[in-house]
């Protein structure tokens, strides 16, 4: 079995190359990235010297180098996590998300449909999606796999963009597909552009904590190690042609997130009870902001026996400690083009 992950140097996909490689040592995993500022190899220094495993620098919106890689390692499956995946970058540069996530994506498809065309017997599409394609609720109600598509970001109407694509492949031309929409995910190795590790960095430094608007938005929290056991069992499992949706039943406001993030941040570092949440600063909202996310994923419970496995009050502390004791870490992916990026993005808010 070879296996190819796009997006591998990435936050999810690095956990899932290193769930595969451990978990399947039979299997051949070739992570192909582009290492842009969310890719680093240092993602995967403790598993890169598995001899099952090969790193292959590359972008996906190169039709002609995937068409070569393909023919070259003749994938039984692909696991497809590249992406452009923050929302905030999405409104200040929308135009990457088009070009990585929906014709990157596609072209992926044409390469696998052109290589497995004469047999797709044991192969399989698997796309990498987000809960992010159905749009907003009110206070009640959940998505699942039959919500209306309803994307309000270029982020999610990218990502929704590819799912269609995906489906269509499947529809049109009989690729062995499957997709999946996630909720949000936290753990180690997340860039700190996103709320937990931006927020657990800021409290290091005593830095203002930016909570957009009132910070009434909720999201439903899943632990990243959570995701990648998700996506082996649709990987093996999972019905071509379907959609899963993978969350943790776990719904918090950001404001309430963020208040036990200080609570967990004064405790580990001996800080005085009270002292982080003098931080929090609320600052203009997203443009297009969602409202709330939550996640229905009884039929992946029902029907592939997948259940998360940490409470999120434990899975947060841990990824507290986790960055905590990695410092260095840290410091190397907020250094260079990251602090411009930052004085960029929270400037004037
Ligand atoms: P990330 O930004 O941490 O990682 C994305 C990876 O893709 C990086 O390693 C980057 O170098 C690589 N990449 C970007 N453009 C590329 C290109 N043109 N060619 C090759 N590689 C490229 O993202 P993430 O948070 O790990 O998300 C991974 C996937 O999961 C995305 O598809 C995202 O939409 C989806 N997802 C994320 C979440 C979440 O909470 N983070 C939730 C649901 C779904
Ligand atoms: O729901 C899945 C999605 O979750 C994924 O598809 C995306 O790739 C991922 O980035 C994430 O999107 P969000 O926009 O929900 O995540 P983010 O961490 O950017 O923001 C979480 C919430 O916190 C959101 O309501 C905005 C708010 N926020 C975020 C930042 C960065 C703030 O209040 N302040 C901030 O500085």
């Amino acid at each position: 079995m070879h296996i190819l992950i796009t997006g591998g140097a990435g936050f999810i996909g690095s956990h899932v190359v290193r769930h595969f490689l451990t978990r399947y040592p039979s299997y051949t995993i070739t992570n192909l990235d582009s290492l842009t500022y969310a890719g680093n190899l240092a993602n995967l220094r403790d598993v890169e010297g598995m001899t099952n495993y090969h790193f292959v620098k590359g972008d996906i919106t190169d039709a002609d180098f995937l068409m070569s890689l393909f023919h070259e390692h003749r994938f039984d499956g692909v696991i497809h996590l590249a992406a452009e995946s923050h929302v905030d970058r999405s409104i200040a540069s929308p135009t990457a998300f088009v070009v990585t996530n929906v014709l990157g994506t596609v072209n992926l498809l044409n390469a696998a449909k052109t290589c497995w065309q004469s047999n797709v017997e044991g192969k399989r599409f698997y796309h990498i999606s987000t809960d992010e394609v159905y749009g907003s609720l009110g206070n009640k109600g959940m998505f699942t796999e039959e919500t209306p598509y309803d994307p309000h970001s270029p982020y999610s109407a990218s990502k929704a963009s590819s799912d269609h694509f995906v489906r269509s492949w499947h529809d049109t031309f009989g690729l062995p597909v499957v997709i999946s929409n996630c909720s949000n995910n936290y753990g180690s190795f997340q860039f700190p552009e996103k709320l937990i590790p931006l927020f657990i960095n800021n409290i290091i430094h005593n830095k203002p904590l930016p909570v957009y608007g009132k910070g009434e938005n909720i999201r439903d929290w899943l632990w990243v190690v959570d995701h990648a056991e998700a996506i082996d069992v649709i990987y093996h499992k999972g019905k071509t042609g379907d959609t899963y949706n993978i969350g943790g039943h776990n719904e918090w406001s950001n404001i309430a997130l963020i208040r036990l993030l200080c609570r967990i941040m004064d405790t580990k570092l001996g800080r005085a009870a009270g002292e982080s949440e003098k931080l929090i600063t609320y600052v203009t909202d997203r443009a297009g902001h969602d409202l709330r996310y939550a996640i229905d994923s009884s039929k992946l419970q029902r029907e592939l026996g997948w259940v998360p496995s940490i409470t999120f009050e434990k899975g947060l502390e841990l990824t507290v400690e986790w960055y905590l004791s990695h410092g260095e870490w840290l410091s190397n992916v907020t250094s260079g083009n990251y602090q411009h990026y930052y004085e960029e993005m929270y400037a004037g808010r």
